[in-house]
């Protein structure tokens, strides 16, 4: 999502990325992965690039031995890394699929891609002692910098020979550790079944205490098999914080350098989510509702049409066409999807009074009724979150956001509307305009009205956005000129292509001399080497510059079901993260002190 950031000198920054760690009793199957996929996405859209380790699916390990051992016996043991690595490579590729499909640029190696170095001991007894001794840094940058994740199966590694060899129980603890010691990272984030190192087993004993934070010595005598204890001393000896958490979960242990602390036990609260509007995008939010059911329980879901033909399996009783009904429901969050201004602006006031936040994905009544909104949701003390208001899963916002921090943006271009950009690839394909049209509708890009994204409207909304949030200012959609692309032909969009050039929407938001901002939404042949002519299909890229001279640029996918919610379903985490932290802190235990001698 980050493909660049560069100072002024034109040289690209790259941060050591963040290591996230999943377990196989996290990955119980191919539906995790969407799960995990949502823990790496609230990562880049902190801005970070990711380096992912995994574990094979829950139970694939022993599935795969069994195969081997029901017809080989225990005899052939030099090959079973290679038969075990395929186990990990299985999942290692399934997240990266699952990231694929929300729009962020994934891949996943080979251990011996990145020359994952861990020799076989001379005697096989001692593989559980297998220790991970070098790996290609260098190779593995360049993967970084040329992509945002990059996914490694953890547990399997090369000896000197460059055959498969393996790391012993929990060994992805350990290829992850080493991974972030290699690449300078600070914290490797393990996400394990359980949300952090408790003074006795949590499972035995419910109210248990979980330590907030330990040092590595704690950590030792109270995480059992929970870690590695190669990891362990790993982490140790080259200082790296360890972050153990639960999916989806805020709170969690840290293992680092500092005095222990504990809190008491906190069940996660259910939140219950009232969605307006059911379409495409809605009907993806749904289904990640429904996976993580421990937190959030769907309660009343608005549609148009009760009889309608949904793709997805949506209880009958969830849905109905009359708004009282749904709010009557009493939601702590509502999803608001239905588009338009006035009767979504209703339906946001109606939520925040009634105590509920609320996610929106509808630029149109956040660009018209921004202040006003904003008001209501403060007067009500509740949250407003609206990420997928503008670049579908690409988090522009946030990383508008994230700079402003630390310097005045100065000026930003992007190709921000994917319906837009999808028609103007096809017509350049050779297909008609109104093929092309209807094409970008039935993947779920366009608007429920399409008039909105060929007349740049849409895109203009997500400037007002990005002036508010990148810029601090009010930017009037009436101030903004927009071409349509009803009037540009066919034939000019080919014949652009002919000469080496590529049509496309681009947005703009620049500061005149007086502060003031200057926006539009133009139609215009860039050459085909232009970082926005390179956004392909429904894809987005934005790149924007601060005060300082440092470019930005990011992109990904701008439209359709799975980006966009993707990002609508982040805001409902960080609520529900928010919530809970809430919560913890009113039931944090009053004596912090130290619990082991
Ligand atoms: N219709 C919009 C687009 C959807 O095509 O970009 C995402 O905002």
């Amino acid at each position: 999502m980050r493909p660049y950031s560069q100072n002024q000198q034109g040289s690209p920054r790259l941060d050591p990325p963040v290591v996230i760690k999943f377990g196989g009793s996290v990955l119980r199957s191919v539906d995790a992965m969407p799960m995990a996929a949502h823990e790496i996405y609230r990562i880049l859209r902190r801005g970070h690039k990711v380096v992912a380790v995994t574990s094979a699916l829950h139970g694939q390990t022993d599935a795969l031995l069994d195969d081997a051992h029901n017809v080989f016996g225990d005899g052939a043991a030099h090959n079973r890394p290679a038969l075990l690595r395929l186990g990990e490579m299985r999942s290692a590729a399934l997240l990266a699929l699952a990231l694929e499909r929300i729009g962020v640029d994934a891949r996943a190696v080979d251990p011996a891609q990145i020359g994952l170095l861990c020799p076989a001991p001379a005697d096989e007894a001692k593989n559980e002692e297998a220790i991970v001794q070098a790996c290609d840094t260098a190779r593995l940058k360049a993967f970084l910098e040329r992509h945002d994740v990059v996914v490694v199966p953890g547990f399997s590694a090369c000896d000197e020979e460059g055959f498969s060899s393996l790391l012993g129980r929990g060994g992805s603890d350990q290829s992850a550790v080493f991974l972030a010691s290699a690449l300078g990272a600070e914290k490797v984030r393990m996400i394990k079944n359980v949300d952090g190192l408790y003074e006795s087993d949590p499972f035995c004993a419910a109210d248990a205490p979980r330590f907030s934070s330990l040092d590595y010595d704690h950590a030792r005598r109270v995480c059992g098999p929970a870690i590695q204890k190669q990891a362990l001393d790993l982490a140790d000896s080259q200082g790296i914080t360890l972050d153990i958490a639960m999916l989806a979960r805020h709170h969690g242990s840290t293992i680092a350098p500092t005095r222990p602390a504990r809190i008491a036990h906190v069940e996660a609260k259910r939140l219950k989510v009232a969605l307006l509007g059911c379409g495409t995008v809605g009907a993806g939010v749904y289904q990640h509702l429904a996976r993580h059911d421990d937190l959030f329980d769907v309660c009343a879901i608005l549609v148009n049409d009760l009889e309608k033909k949904r793709d997805v399996d949506i209880p009958a009783a969830l849905l109905g066409s009359d708004p009282a009904q749904v709010f009557a429901a009493r939601p702590d969050i509502v999803v608001e999807m239905i588009g338009g201004v006035d009767t979504a602006d209703a339906f946001i006031r109606n939520a925040f009074f009634g105590g509920a936040d609320v996610v929106s994905a509808n630029k149109a009544v956040l660009a018209k009724r921004f202040s006003a909104l904003h008001k209501a949701a403060a007067q009500a003390g509740r949250v407003l979150r609206y990420s997928a208001a503008v670049g579908g899963g690409v988090p522009m916002l946030e990383a508008l956001d994230e700079v402003r921090e630390k310097a005045a943006v100065s000026s930003l271009r992007g190709v921000i509307n994917g319906t837009a950009n999808f028609i103007l690839d096809r017509l350049a394909d050779g297909a008609g305009f109104e093929d092309a049209v209807r094409e970008a509708q039935e993947k779920g890009f366009a608007e429920s009205d399409p008039s909105a994204d060929l007349d740049g409207d849409d895109a203009a909304a997500k400037l007002v956005l990005m002036a508010r949030r990148g810029f601090g200012r009010a930017l009037p959609v009436k101030d903004i000129a927009c071409d349509s692309l009803r009037d540009l032909s066919a034939q000019t969009v080919r014949q652009a292509r002919e000469n080496g050039d590529v049509i496309r929407q681009v947005s703009t938001i620049s500061r005149r001399q007086n502060g003031r901002l200057r926006a539009a939404v133009r139609l215009e042949a860039l050459p085909a080497d232009d970082f926005l002519a390179l956004a392909k299909g429904e894809r987005n890229r934005l790149e924007f510059t601060d005060e300082s001279g440092a470019v930005h640029g990011l992109q990904g996918k701008g439209a359709g079901r799975w980006p966009t919610a993707e990002a609508v379903f982040a805001d409902l985490l960080d609520i529900h993260r928010l919530r809970a932290q809430n919560e913890v802190h009113i039931k944090a235990m009053p004596d912090n002190e130290p619990v082991c001698a």
